[in-house]
């Protein structure tokens, strides 16, 4: 791929992000919440949150990170393991539950719902489990700061808010200009795992995957959707058998809705842009 049409995969600092206008003025994936915990959360995090959260400088408010913080996972989990992201923890059902699931591997969330992060904390004391931390932070500002290039394993992005309005879709998390994001932080080969109960955001996922340089779909052209505008087009996957039943999951199935899962899987750095490159296309651990 020429220089000129490759998408960037440079780590911000305040001035690039600001030139790329993800900063400020730019359009949040979140609205704002209250920071603010009732007595029994509060005590959880007085009591706990030493252990699982890892405290930032900020730049410009609550949910931003400053230009000069790293994350390196080794000194934040003490030990050398491959690394799950989750962007949008919630309350911590599925970090926790895979966290206990897998103590080999270290889960890193990011949220920027403070009483969701006091229960995901309260979780993880529940389950005893360590290999897990949390930042309260938006990780559409914070990846490309934090990160040096292919540190993670797998990123995932599950039921993430659907801002169903023709005029809030700029709004959505899972979009072209994030897909880069995402890439630069995925080893070779490593997993982005998405999941929504909205079927134009599935639609919208899909497409964002398929136009990313650095990804490819294994699962292009499988389970096409009736109700897609391009019925015969498919590209999702099978329920990542992995991912436990959320209550985001359980109010879309209420509510009559089917869940499409989505792969899209880090093109190794050295045949980007080479379209004859094999990918390994099913080469997915699915229990991780
Ligand atoms: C609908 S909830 C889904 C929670 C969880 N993934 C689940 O499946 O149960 C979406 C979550 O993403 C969080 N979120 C939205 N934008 C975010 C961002 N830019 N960075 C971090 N978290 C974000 C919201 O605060 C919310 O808790």
């Amino acid at each position: 791929m020429s220089a000129a049409l490759r998408p960037t995969l440079e780590r911000h600092t305040l001035e690039t992000a600001r030139a790329k206008g993800v900063f400020l003025a730019r359009t949040k994936s979140f609205t704002r919440r209250t920071r603010e915990l009732p007595p029994n959360l509060q005590r959880t995090w007085d009591e706990h949150s030493s252990r699982y959260l890892i405290e930032v400088a900020r730049g410009l408010g609550h949910t931003s990170v400053a230009d000069d913080v790293r994350f390196d996972p080794l000194s934040l989990f003490g030990r050398s393991a491959p690394l799950t992201i989750e962007i949008g923890s919630g309350t911590g059902e599925q970090i926790v539950a895979a966290a206990c699931r897998h103590p080999e591997r270290d889960y890193l969330a990011f949220e920027v719902w403070v009483p969701g992060i006091a229960k995901l904390i309260s979780k993880a004391v529940a389950a005893g489990v360590d290999n897990i931390r949390v930042v309260e932070a938006d990780a559409q500002l914070a990846l490309p700061i934090v990160f040096d290039e292919a540190i993670a394993e797998e990123i995932w992005t599950f039921f993430p808010d659907p801002w169903r309005k023709a005029r809030h879709r700029k709004r959505r998390l899972v979009c072209e200009s994030f897909a880069p994001d995402i890439a630069r932080v995925l080893v070779d080969g490593g997993i982005w795992r998405l999941a929504t109960d909205w079927d134009d955001y599935a639609w919208q996922m899909r497409d964002v995957i398929e136009s990313c340089a650095f990804f490819a779909n294994p699962y292009e052209g499988e389970r096409p959707d009736r109700a897609d505008p391009e019925p015969t087009r498919g590209g999702f996957a099978p329920r990542f058998p992995g991912r436990v039943v959320t209550h985001f999951e359980t109010r879309g199935l209420d509510a009559g809705r089917s869940v499409h899962d989505l792969v899209a899987v880090r093109i190794p750095r050295d045949t980007e842009g080479d379209v004859t490159a094999p990918v390994n296309e099913r080469d997915e651990s699915p229990q991780r």
